[in-house]
């Protein structure tokens, strides 16, 4: 994909990755249609990045957000789709309710699901187009603490996989980044605190950021983001005993984390 060609809707723009990925495309020449719940931080993102962008607030857990967005993307002839809004919930499942689940697996798994196919018709009329998927590590090590988040970008990774092979004769390529953490405002204090404690590095969403461009570029379908976690993943994949012995040795850590919940 050429980046200065690009028309791109970016959910979750308001966020820490999605404020790094949208200077960045902008930087490249990218047309952006910037998403997110917030009119207020839209509107100062949109004023740094200049005519290149335009926003529209759209929450994704609604059917009437989903409706504005396809409207707004068809307006602004979008070929490629980044799903990067998400939410998270870090704690013990049995200690968890319900409404935290079902956000998590709204946000990050149904509406990404949805938009994409409202936003299919468009996109497979494009000569070239793209959907980029942001997942996470957490979709091929599902980890202790995080059982609906690991779920919903589980879920996102098969998606991902399956649309891909679905659409393997059409203009539209699907492309899956899984990163590990980033310092951003998704992570709260407790689960920062986890990171340090168990030496999970965190990444910068200005790093993540040049990683999901190149691989949108370069039309890399699936990637990733830091190592030891890629080694991990793909352990998971053939003998995810190795990883249940590994996590099993630090679960008095995560559950002492979860339980000093901010
Ligand atoms: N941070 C990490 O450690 C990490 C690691 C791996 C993967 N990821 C993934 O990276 C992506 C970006 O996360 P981030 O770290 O940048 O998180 P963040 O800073 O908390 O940003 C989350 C974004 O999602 C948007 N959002 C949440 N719920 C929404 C809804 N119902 N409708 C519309 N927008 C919604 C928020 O928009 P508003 O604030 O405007 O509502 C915000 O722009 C997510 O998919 C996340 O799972 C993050």
């Amino acid at each position: 994909m050429l980046i200065n060609k690009a028309r791109i809707l970016l959910t979750g723009a308001t966020g820490g990755l999605g404020g790094a990925l949208a200077k960045q495309l902008a930087e490249a020449g990218a047309h952006l249609l910037l998403s997110g719940r917030d009119a207020k931080k839209l509107q100062a993102l949109q004023l740094t990045l200049g005519a290149a962008a335009s926003y529209i607030v759209a929450d994704l857990n609604a059917s009437e957000g989903v409706t504005t967005l396809v409207h707004a993307a068809q307006a602004e002839r979008v070929n490629v789709l980044i799903n990067n809004a998400g939410v998270s919930s870090f704690g013990l499942y049995d200690e968890q309710n319900w409404s935290a689940w079902e956000q998590v697996l709204s946000t990050n798994l149904i509406a990404p699901m949805r938009l994409t196919q409202a936003l299919l018709p468009q996109l497979k009329a494009q000569p070239q187009a793209s959907i980029v998927n942001v997942g996470s590590t957490f979709g091929s090590i599902p980890f202790a603490g995080f059982a609906a988040y690991s779920s919903a970008k589980a879920g996102l990774r098969g998606f991902s996989q399956s649309l891909r092979r679905e659409l393997a004769d059409t203009s539209v390529t699907v492309i899956h980044v899984a990163p590990r953490a980033i310092s951003t405002p998704l992570n709260t204090a407790a689960v920062n605190a986890l990171n340090q404690a168990l030496g999970n590095t965190s990444d910068t969403p200005e790093s993540v950021a040049r990683d999901i461009i190149k691989a949108l570029a370069a039309n890399t379908l699936e990637s990733h983001i830091g190592f030891p976690e890629r080694l991990f993943a793909w352990l998971n994949g053939f003998a995810p005993q190795l990883i249940d012995q590994g996590l099993r040795n630090k679960l008095a850590t995560i559950k002492q984390h979860a339980r000093t919940q901010d």
